[in-house]
């Protein structure tokens, strides 16, 4: 691991690969930061881009931007390239998914027009409810994972690119237990060769980035980066890797609201999620096996959380529910419910209602924008393998497999500033205090 002046500059242009950059989180995305950059919109929702971050004690002051704390590359230097299963440029493509409305777009419109997606690897195996032309005509595993690698040094070398890091932004993939194939790079290898059927095209487009040393942050709740194949893998090329399923709408308050209830020692009987949504992710996660992906996913957040073993009192045997219901009159405008029962003080019981009616792609949209600069910036400080100090950014955060994912959104905050003030030499912030008061 590399600190404070050995990590290597942020120089040259910085590529960004996306699978799925014809969808509305990646065209919200794209358009914004070509918006920003013109100076147009502001970045908000980017902790990158508008937080700052305490050093020292309190009474110093000393309240940097986070960008002017650590070396990230500058949006000026971010190049983009992707993949998508229709031909649509990413104008075209922001039209129809609905976001930002057309006066928003149109002055990036040239920029937006200029991204013109390349076939994707896909698999309707894998996404039963899409059904798209414009992928790639090779079939087999390898031919596959060359046709990606062909795509990302003829990017490279179009734009001169320096480094470059893909980020998952496409379509839920079906539910896939991980099997023997998965648990070992030797397996998935043998695996590869004889075009196991277990084999995703995510985790194509994952070992074809791994294997040219670019770090990967899955964005969707599918399994990827997260089998022990791709953690060897990244381990062996000391490439980063970070995942998974962007943490926004409904998950990001249950991550919020939910550790308030703990702090306060407060019980749960029960958290009733229900989401409608219109948009092409509604569609795809209205497949079965599409949705026991999503559903796996946010349903392992209140559980680890609340930590029930520890607490059964409060929290032993809390019911919880998520349902998602594909309503396309909504669109990306998605609105979720929570109907959550409470205890407190001699069992007394209350009751919460969350209705929010929030925007999916305009809350992910700062999120890839942020990983892609953090994930850029712990590759060129040598920080390999699983970046669980980005776990802020995930509903599923990858970590070591003895460990228990940290899912308190306050917790994750506070790691990923300590591991900035790591690297940058500075002293962690424990919140102790005491030597304000005392001799200590
Ligand atoms: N919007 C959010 O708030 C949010 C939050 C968490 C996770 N996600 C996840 O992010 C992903 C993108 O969401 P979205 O709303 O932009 O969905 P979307 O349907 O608008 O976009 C996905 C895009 O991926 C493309 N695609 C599908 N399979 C592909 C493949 N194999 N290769 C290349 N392209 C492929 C689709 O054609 C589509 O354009 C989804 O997996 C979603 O579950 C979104």
């Amino acid at each position: 691991m590399r600190r404070k002046d050995d990590i290597q500059k942020a120089e040259g242009k910085l590529g960004v690969l996306i699978p799925g950059i014809g969808g509305a989180v990646s065209t919200t995305f794209l358009a914004g930061v070509e918006a920003v950059r013109r100076g147009l919109a502001l970045p908000i929702g980017s902790l990158t881009q508008m937080g700052t971050i305490r050093l020292g004690k309190r009474f110093e002051y000393r309240i940097p931007r986070i960008e002017d704390f650590v070396p990230l590359a500058r949006l000026d230097d971010l190049i983009f390239g992707g993949w998508d299963v229709f031909a649509d440029d990413c104008y075209e493509a922001a039209l129809k998914a609905g976001v930002l409305k057309r006066e928003d777009l149109d002055p990036v419109r040239s920029f937006l027009e200029a991204l013109q997606p390349w076939p994707a690897v896909f698999k309707q195996l894998f996404v039963k409810n899409l059904s798209g032309s414009h992928v790639k005509p090779q079939t087999s595993h390898l031919e596959l994972v060359e046709a990606i690698k062909a795509d990302i040094a003829s990017f490279k070398r179009k734009h001169a690119v320096s480094r470059c890091i893909m980020i998952w932004c496409a379509s839920t993939e079906a539910y896939l237990k991980p099997g023997p194939v998965h648990a070992s790079l030797s397996s998935f290898e043998e695996g590869l060769k004889h075009n196991d059927p277990t084999i995703s095209p995510s985790m194509l487009y994952a070992y074809a980035a791994l294997t040219s040393g670019i770090p990967y942050a899955n964005g969707a709740p599918n399994c990827t980066v997260d089998i022990p194949a791709m953690v060897e893998l990244a381990s062996q090329r000391q490439v980063a890797i970070a995942g998974k399923d962007f943490k926004t709408g409904q998950t990001l308050i249950k991550t919020i609201l939910g550790p308030g209830f703990k702090a306060r020692m407060l019980g749960l009987t029960g958290w009733y999620s229900t989401n409608i949504l219109g948009n092409r992710d509604g569609m795809v996660l209205e497949d079965e096996a599409s949705f026991k992906t999503k559903e796996e996913s946010k349903l392992s957040v209140l559980e680890t959380m609340l930590q029930p073993d520890v607490y059964p009192k409060l929290y032993g045997g809390f019911h919880h529910k998520v349902v998602i219901s594909y309503y396309p009159p909504r669109g990306d405008e998605k609105e979720g419910w929570d109907a959550i029962d409470i205890f407190g003080w001699l069992g007394y019981p209350m009751h919460i209602k969350v209705n929010f009616l929030c925007r999916d792609s305009i809350l992910a949209a700062p999120l890839v924008l942020d990983l892609v600069l953090f994930m850029d910036l712990a590759q060129r400080a040598a920080m390999t393998g699983i970046q669980e100090w980005l776990s802020f950014y995930f509903k599923s955060p990858q970590c070591a497999p003895n460990l228990y994912p940290e899912h308190d959104l306050f917790i994750q905050l506070k790691k990923l500033k300590n591991t900035l003030r790591y690297l940058m030499g500075e002293e962690q912030i424990t919140h102790l205090g005491l030597d304000y008061y005392y001799k200590v």
